[in-house]
């Protein structure tokens, strides 16, 4: 292990220092709210590989089979100039899905490099090892960063980019604010870049809420694990037998949403911002949104960022969708 890697392990201080700036301001707010970035440390990540395993969780079998039957079709589609490019992918996680991809455009002799990344260096450092057991030949250069960061690091390249933003992380963002972020990458990018970014579709709603409120509680669990963090990292002493998971899905505005139910008049104290909280019996901690869209407001979503959509690549159920889009002429 790399002594940088290594520093990333334990939360640093400027790292802990802005998770309780973000906590306090969240819980300041009402409804309350935590952001769900802060879910994925090493047992959230370990939680997160758990829920893309269970039955209920479709989003990932979906992709998988896309990028799996279509592989062909999308590398034809990204590769169309032959030149050299850059594959960077936003979130990259373990790499289950886009490995299918990454190896197929290694077979076709595709002159690429591959630049995952992530903000946390742990799942990085996880990812570049199995890649170098699997796809020796495959050039990767992780960046340990936020994504526009580090997008903006890689301006500087004038290769041809092309970004993958997979596994329906786009959700975690509101219809609201979804267009100003990938307005945001549209502006870092040039005409002949291109964005592949999966999405998950409005569906039956009992299929969509089954997800998030899986039988044996492990995305209970999800959920439960930003407050133990909470407790580890931020001195807190949350008692999460005092809280209750509550998951929604509206059908009309696709909103999939997460809840943590105060179940009795609570005070939590939490060390790092010598401060307390409040909850009252039934008060609802907003935790997570993973939005649905139709196609047509994913249509809608591609205008509003300053995209124009190349095309929707389904899955045989059509739950799923990568799309893959260009910038707006
Ligand atoms: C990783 C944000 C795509 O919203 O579906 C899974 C996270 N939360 N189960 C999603 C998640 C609860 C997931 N994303």
């Amino acid at each position: 292990m790399e002594p940088d890697q290594q520093e990333v392990e334990k939360p640093t201080d400027e790292f802990v220092h802005q998770f309780a700036k973000d906590v306090d301001e969240g819980l300041s707010q009402t409804p309350k709210k935590l952001n769900s970035k802060y879910f994925y440390n090493k047992r959230g990540d370990e939680l997160f590989q758990a829920i893309m395993r269970m039955e209920e969780y479709y989003l990932t079998a979906a992709e998988f089979e896309i990028l799996s039957l279509q592989k062909e079709k999308i590398a034809e589609a990204i590769t169309y100039n032959q030149g050299t490019f850059q594959l960077i992918e936003f979130g990259a996680g373990d790499g289950y899905k886009t490995k299918v991809l990454l190896r197929y455009l290694l077979k076709m002799e595709a002159d690429f490099e591959y630049v995952p990344i992530d903000i946390s260096a742990n799942v990085l450092e996880q990812l570049e090892d199995s890649l170098k057991a699997e796809l020796p030949d495959l050039i990767v250069k992780p960046l340990v960063n936020d994504y526009f960061k580090a997008l903006e690091q890689l301006q500087s390249n004038n290769q041809q980019k092309l970004i993958l933003f997979l596994g329906s992380n786009i959700g975690n963002f509101t219809p609201q604010s979804a267009p100003q972020f990938l307005g945001h990458i549209a502006e870092l990018l040039n005409p002949n870049d291109l964005l592949l970014m999966g999405v998950d579709l409005k569906k039956d709603p009992n299929i969509i809420l089954a997800a998030y409120n899986d039988k044996h509680g492990i995305t209970k669990a999800f959920n439960f694990n930003l407050l133990n963090r909470m407790n580890e990292e931020l001195g807190a002493d949350f008692d999460i037998f005092n809280f209750e998971h509550f998951p929604i899905y509206d059908p009309v505005s696709g909103a999939t949403k997460s809840y943590l139910i105060s179940k009795r008049d609570q005070t939590v104290t939490i060390g790092a911002l010598d401060k307390q909280f409040y909850f009252e019996q039934g008060e609802p901690i907003d935790m997570e949104i993973s939005q649905k869209y139709s196609i047509k407001e994913l249509e809608q979503l591609a205008t509003k960022s300053g995209f124009k959509v190349v095309k929707h690549y389904y899955d045989c159920k059509h739950y799923f969708t990568d799309t893959l889009w260009k910038i707006k002429a």
